[in-house]
C-alpha cells in the first residue's frame, strides 16, 4: 500500500517548481525521501542550491510587480480556488502526507483541512486590509496611511506539519500581495510540491508561489542574504531561529519566527479528571508528540497526582502505535533515527535522576522508528525533559503543591509558546491565563490550533503571529503619506 493509493498520480511530483515550470535540477544531485514507517524510498527530489535560489528570487521580484498591483479581490479568488482544490483532493494529499511524514491518516486529513482553512481565511482577510485617514495637523495638508505588501518572502517550513505550515504563511503573504519562495523540509517535500501543483491549477500566476527543494543551509542563506527578499518566515528550532535572526541583520529583513516550545500542562486539584486526561492525550500524542505546541511537561497538583497518573496510563495503553495508513493507528513512527535517539536520551536522563518509568520507554519491533508512548512519574525538576522540548511521545509528570508553585515552574524555562491548565475554578482560570508566560494558553482544552487565532510565542519561542486577523500584518508595511498644497 503506497503511492498506488493516489487517485491523482500527478500530485506526486519529483521535480521542483520555480519560474512557472517543473524542473528536475542537476540529475546528479538528488535527495532520497523515505517513508518513516517502512524506511523504503518514497521518491527523490532535486537538491537545489544558490544558483537556483537566485534565479527564483529574480522571478519572484518580477512577479511581485503584477501580483501586488492586482485588486485584493482578484488575488482572493485565486487563493480561494487553491483552498477549494485542496479540499477536493483531500484524500490524496492526506495519503501523501502520511507516506512521507508518518502521522496517522486521520491526522493527515485533519491537517489538510487545517491547511486549506488558512487559504480560505486569508482569501477573505486580504479584502479587508484597510488604511486610515488621519485628521491633519495643518489646514493645507491631508494625511493618509496605506498598507503595502512587504515584497518577496522566503518561507522556511518544517517536516512535522508539511502542508499547514506552508499555507499558514503563504496564504497570508499572497493575500497581502507578496510573492513567496517556499523551502519545505527535505524530509517532507512531496506535500509542498503537491500544493504547488494545485496552486498552478488554481491559476496563481507564474513566479508568485515557488517551491525549492534541497538541504536547508544553501537555499535559506541565499534567501536571507538577498536584499531582494524582504521577509523571512521560519518555523523550526530556537537554535536555527537565532541563526536566521543574526544573519538577517545584514539586510535588516522582517522576520516571523515560530520556534520551539516547552509547554507546561498544569492539572489542578479541582480539575475534571476525565477532561484533563482527554486533553493530555490530545496535546501530548498528536503527531507522536512532534508538535511545537505539544504538552512537554505535566505539572500535576498533589491531591490529584495519583488519580491522574492512573487514568492517564489506562488511556495511553489503548493507543495503538503503527503505520499511519492502518485504520486503527493512533501514533505513527517518529521522523528519523535521530529523533528516536533524542527520545531515548531524555528517558534515560529522567530515570538516572530518579524518575519512575510508568509505561513504555522502548522502541517497538514493528518498525525501527516506532516508539511506545511513555509516561515517567516522579520526574525531578532538573531532568532534561523538564528543560528541553522532547519532540516525541514521552510524558514526564511532576508533582506540585500550590498554584503559585505550579505557575512558577511552568514559567521557569526560556520558552513561551503554548501552555495548558485544567481547573474548574473561573477565578483561577483568569489568574492562570494572565500569569502564564506563553503566547497561547489552553484552559480545559488540549487542542488550541485553528485558523481564527493568533498563533505564536513569547520569549525564546519567537515572535510574529500566524493565522487570525493579525497574521496578514506580518506581510504588510505601513506607509504614511502627507499631501500638501490644499
Ligand atoms: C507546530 O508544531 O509548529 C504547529 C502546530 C499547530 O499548528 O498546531
Amino acid at each position: 500500500m503506497s503511492l498506488e493509493l493516489l487517485r491523482r498520480k500527478d500530485l506526486f511530483r519529483q521535480d521542483a517548481f520555480w519560474g512557472g515550470a517543473w524542473k528536475p535540477g542537476n540529475p546528479d544531485l538528488k535527495i532520497e525521501v523515505l517513508n518513516p514507517a517502512t524506511l523504503g524510498i518514497l521518491g527523490r527530489v532535486p537538491s537545489l542550491g544558490q544558483k537556483e535560489t537566485l534565479e527564483a528570487i529574480q522571478i519572484s521580484v518580477h512577479a511581485f510587480r503584477d501580483w501586488s498591483a492586482r485588486p485584493a479581490k482578484e488575488r482572493s479568488i485565486l487563493i480561494r480556488t487553491w483552498s477549494d482544490l485542496m479540499k477536493k483532493n483531500r484524500e490524496d494529499l492526506a495519503i501523501l502526507m502520511t507516506l512521507e511524514q508518518g502521522k496517522p491518516l486521520n491526522e493527515s486529513r485533519a491537517e489538510i483541512d487545517y491547511a486549506a482553512s488558512f487559504l480560505e481565511w486569508f482569501s477573505e482577510e486580504g479584502k479587508r486590509v484597510y488604511g486610515d485617514l488621519i485628521p491633519s495637523h495643518r489646514r493645507d495638508t491631508r494625511i493618509e496611511v496605506i498598507k503595502e505588501a512587504v515584497g518577496v518572502c522566503g518561507i522556511l517550513t518544517p517536516w512535522n506539519f508539511p502542508s499547514s505550515m506552508i499555507t499558514r504563511k503563504a496564504g497570508a503573504a499572497l493575500a497581502a500581495g507578496c510573492t513567496v519562495i517556499g523551502k519545505p523540509s527535505e524530509l517532507t517535500p512531496f506535500s509542498a510540491l503537491a500544493l504547488a501543483v494545485l496552486a498552478q491549477e488554481a491559476g496563481i500566476p507564474e513566479g508568485v508561489f515557488q517551491v525549492l527543494t534541497g538541504y536547508p543551509e544553501e537555499i535559506a542563506n541565499t534567501l536571507i542574504d538577498s536584499s531582494d527578499v524582504r521577509k523571512i518566515s521560519f518555523t523550526g528550532s530556537t537554535r536555527v531561529g537565532k541563526l536566521i535572526m543574526e544573519r538577517s541583520a545584514k539586510t535588516l529583513k522582517r522576520l516571523s519566527l515560530e520556534l520551539g516550545g516547552n509547554a507546561p500542562f498544569l492539572v489542578f486539584d479541582d480539575a475534571d479528571l476525565e477532561e484533563a486526561v482527554k486533553g493530555a492525550i490530545l496535546s501530548k500524542f498528536r503527531n507522536a508528540g512532534q508538535t511545537c505546541v505539544c504538552a512537554n511537561r505535566f505539572l500535576v497538583q498533589k491531591g490529584i497526582y495519583q488519580d491522574f497518573i492512573s487514568l492517564f496510563s489506562e488511556s495511553v495503553l489503548k493507543l495503538k502505535v503503527g503505520n499511519g495508513l492502518e485504520k486503527d493507528t493512533a501514533i505513527g513512527p517518529l521522523i528519523s533515527e535521530m529523533a528516536v535517539q533524542k527520545v531515548e536520551s531524555h528517558i534515560q536522563d529522567a530515570i538516572d535522576r530518579g524518575g519512575k518509568l510508568q509505561l513504555g520507554g522502548n522502541r517497538l519491533e514493528s518498525g525501527k522508528l516506532f516508539f511506545s508512548p511513555t509516561i515517567i512519574s516522579e520526574i525531578s525538576e532538573d531532568s532534561l525533559s523538564m528543560r528541553e522540548e522532547v519532540f516525541g511521545p514521552v510524558a514526564p509528570i511532576y508533582q506540585f503543591k500550590t498554584m503559585e508553585e505550579g505557575i512558577e515552574i511552568a514559567n521557569s524555562t526560556p520558552s513561551g509558546l503554548a501552555s495548558y491548565a485544567f481547573t474548574k475554578d473561573y477565578r483561577k482560570m483568569q489568574f492562570i491565563a494572565e500569569n502564564l508566560q506563553a503566547g497561547m494558553v489552553g484552559i480545559n482544552e488540549g487542542l488550541i490550533s485553528t485558523e481564527q487565532v493568533p498563533f505564536g510565542g513569547l520569549k525564546e519561542s519567537g515572535f510574529g503571529r500566524e493565522g487570525s486577523k493579525y497574521g496578514i500584518h506580518e506581510y504588510l508595511n505601513v506607509k504614511y503619506v502627507c499631501i500638501g498644497g490644499f
